[in-house]
């Protein structure tokens, strides 16, 4: 038994078909319009489509198209006029698993209707095994072998069957979305949407439409209805990154998502639903977030049913060789060329800090990479200050907050306040006017603090 989905817009057509393949056992749901079928398939599992290719508005191919985007492993056969061979040839390069021509034979229905079914049982069952073995490409791509990796992709394994909300932690450039991109795929909702949003990109008045939708005309610029990433990743993942960024206001209609799974367009009175299996991810340290108001602890906990740390690079120099090959077989790939790392390279990478940890690591070699000439690439470029650019302090060590504020307790608060100050105005060279915008303060207010605390040049 399978769930079909049949996309004619003549309704007679639709319902012989529909009759046929329930009369085989299946489930069958059926749309008059490429619009609504891709909204069914949006609802409900689908296993197979049947699709004519003459539709009104959005064609059959069209349909197919925008289906396989976000179904990609959903077999599509598609019913093609009489006499329409080129357009039939057409939708088979497009992708299409096979198509019937009119007047349909319905016994040829059938049996086009089964294989497709097999197919798409088989795809299932592989998803299955591979869940099964543990192994997945997008494992494979968390290059590393040290304690903290293999932690962590013991966690994704155990997390990504369920359904619980997922919140990965970790400095920037640990690689906290190629976690988020392996718990979906090896998740039963692996072939669903995967949706990712970035809370920090999106200026704050535009994300909860974002997240929501809104309705035509809700607002000024609201030309036409918009679905939110909620309703279009329904049945599937949605990818929270840079969660830390969200405003409160938007963190209480989360929240409210998360309660009651109910959440309207902007604009809209309608209450909507949408199954969703959330994976958030921040390089701020949200528990601190929380103590400082800035985060809502009730959220807070809603999203941390399950969470991972990525351990920073500089805690698992082992795996600094390893990625460092793995990039350079990369870019021998893109540029068919065959360049390796010398000894004293690797001994000198992995000697490293890196602040910014995988992405500045995969920078530096990328940057050695094209600046080397010949096969072998030398130490000489490293000496040379080929590192990246350090990183911003927001960026350098969030996940260590929480120890660097316990070093402060049992201080005054003014002298907290004091050594605040004149660490910033170090890492700003001394610089008054950078730091003060660094501390979000006045200069004004930067020279009477520095006055108060006796701090002469
Ligand atoms: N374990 C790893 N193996 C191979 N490549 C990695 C690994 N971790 C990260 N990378 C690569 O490093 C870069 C940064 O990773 P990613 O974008 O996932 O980091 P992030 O933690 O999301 O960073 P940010 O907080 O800045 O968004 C990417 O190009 C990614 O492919
Ligand atoms: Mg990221």
């Amino acid at each position: 038994m399978a769930n079909l989905l049949v996309i004619d817009d003549n309704l007679t057509n639709r319902e012989t078909y529909a009759d046929v393949l329930s009369g085989e056992g299946h489930i069958v749901l059926t749309a008059g319009s490429g619009e609504e079928g891709l909204a069914k398939m949006g609802a409900a599992a689908i296993d197979a489509v049947l699709c004519d290719l003459k539709l009104p508005n959005l064609d059959g191919l069209a349909t197919m198209e925008l289906g396989r985007e976000k179904f990609a492993k959903v077999p599509w056969i598609l019913i093609t006029g009489h006499g329409n061979e080129e357009t039939a040839v057409a939708a088979i390069k497009q992708g299409a698993f096979n198509y019937l021509t009119k007047p349909v034979d319905l016994a040829r229905l059938k049996a086009t209707v089964e294989s497709a079914v097999r197919l798409a049982d088989a795809n299932r069952e592989n998803r299955q095994l591979r869940r099964e073995l543990g192994y997945d490409e997008a494992l494979a791509r968390i290059v590393g072998t040290s304690a903290g990796v293999r932690q962590v992709k013991q966690i994704i394994r155990q997390v990504a069957a369920s359904d619980a909300p997922v919140l990965i932690e970790g400095e920037s450039g640990t690689g906290k979305e190629l976690v988020a991109d392996a718990i979906h795929a090896l998740s039963k909702r692996s072939g669903r949407p995967y949706i990712k949003i970035n809370c920090g990109a999106i200026p704050h008045d535009l994300l909860e439409s974002e997240l929501f939708g809104h309705e035509r005309g809700s607002f000024t610029g609201a030309v036409a209805l918009k679905k939110g990433k909620f309703e279009v990743s329904d049945t599937g993942s949605l990818f929270l990154d840079e969660i830390g960024e969200m405003p409160l206001d938007s963190q209480v209609k989360l929240l409210r998502v998360l309660q009651d799974g109910s959440f309207t367009r902007i604009g809209g009175t309608q209450p909507m639903s949408a199954d969703v299996r959330l994976i958030c991810a921040t390089n701020r340290n949200l528990k601190t977030e929380v103590l400082a108001n800035r985060f809502r602890m009730d959220l807070y906990f809603r999203l941390n049913v399950v969470s991972i740390t990525v351990p920073p690079l500089r805690d698992r120099r082992e795996d600094i060789p390893l990625l460092a090959q793995a990039f350079i077989e990369r870019l021998n790939l893109r540029h068919g060329q065959h360049k390796e790392l010398s000894d004293g390279v690797l001994q000198m990478l992995r000697r490293q800090d890196w602040p910014g940890n995988i992405r500045e690591l995969e920078n530096t070699v990328e940057k050695l990479y094209v600046l080397t000439p010949g096969k072998v690439i030398e130490a000489d470029g490293l000496a040379h200050g080929l590192t990246s650019e350090p990183m911003p302090a927001a960026a350098r060590a969030p996940v260590d907050a929480d120890e660097a504020v316990r070093l402060l307790v049992g201080l005054p608060m003014d002298e907290v306040e004091r050594r605040l100050i004149l660490a910033t105005l170090e890492r700003c060279g001394g610089n008054k006017s950078k730091a003060a915008r660094q501390l979000q303060i006045g200069l004004k207010t930067m020279y009477r603090k520095l006055e108060t605390y006796g701090v002469k040049e």
